[in-house]
């Protein structure tokens, strides 16, 4: 099965849209979202459809999705963040927003291959960022490959029995095949907003009958997708490091 693996969309239909593209010509036999398809965007009902238009497709919530649709407060979110997530909520459809609000908790196991979650299988709103988190998940899961998003990083943790190791992707497609006897945490990056300093939007591939994971970067049309932003009214900053991609 040849897995399409998306995250971190954040309602930015033109860096979903170059993805989509980008894999329209390439065999894919399931879509799998890891959350985050709202909130800092200014298109959350389009992006929203895109991914609902991709067949099979399995799909979790972000924290984003649950303050987005109202089953969380945004309590723990910055000024930026909750702004738009009110914007947001505003906005969406009621199907939509049904949907968002339908979106089940992670983790889950997809075809008993892998697992997914947002930001941590043990607690979605929890982060990875480096060997120390990974680490921990790797001791209290026995998943061996998991697929996360949240931190907007592209990167690979392996755990083999005698050490942790980071592989960083390197631009414009990173591939790596997962050797036996070794369990993964993998993010492909994110779609929306990219944090790892390349404003390209990133999402992975992952066969599993090859056992192999390709990361891609993806040109898109930054600065429309920023002046959509501008118009309308949303925080400033989060038009601005779309083209830093921090
Ligand atoms: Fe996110």
């Amino acid at each position: 099965m040849r897995y399409l693996i998306l995250s971190d969309i954040h309602a930015n239909r033109e860096a979903l849209s170059a993805v989509l593209t980008r894999v329209r010509r390439k065999r894919w036999d399931r879509a799998v979202v890891l959350g985050d398809v709202v909130g800092y965007g200014a298109n959350p009902n389009e992006a929203i459809e895109a991914i609902r238009g991709l067949k099979p497709l399995v799909a979790i919530r972000g924290n984003h999705d649950k303050v987005c649709s109202g089953i969380e407060d945004g309590e723990m979110f910055n000024r930026v963040a909750l702004q738009a997530a009110l914007w947001t909520r505003r906005r969406l459809t009621p199907g939509n927003l049904r949907w968002l609000q339908s979106l089940p908790e992670g983790p889950l196991v997809v075809d008993g291959a892998f697992a997914i979650s947002h930001g941590t299988p043990i607690y979605e709103d929890a982060y990875i960022f480096g060997e120390i988190e990974a680490l921990n998940v790797f001791r209290q899961t026995s998943f061996d490959l998991c697929f996360f998003g949240h931190s907007h990083f592209p990167v690979v943790f392996g755990l083999s029995p005698d050490a942790i190791q980071t592989v960083l992707t390197t631009p414009p497609t990173f591939s790596f095949r997962l050797e036996q006897g070794v369990r993964y945490l993998v993010n492909p990056g994110s779609i929306g907003q990219p944090r790892d300093g390349n404003p390209l939007a990133s999402f992975a591939m992952f066969d599993s009958a090859t056992r192999t994971v390709t990361v891609y970067r993806v040109p898109y049309a930054i600065e429309r997708a920023q002046r959509k932003i501008l118009d309308a009214g949303l925080p400033r900053p989060l038009a601005d490091r779309l083209a830093l991609g921090r």
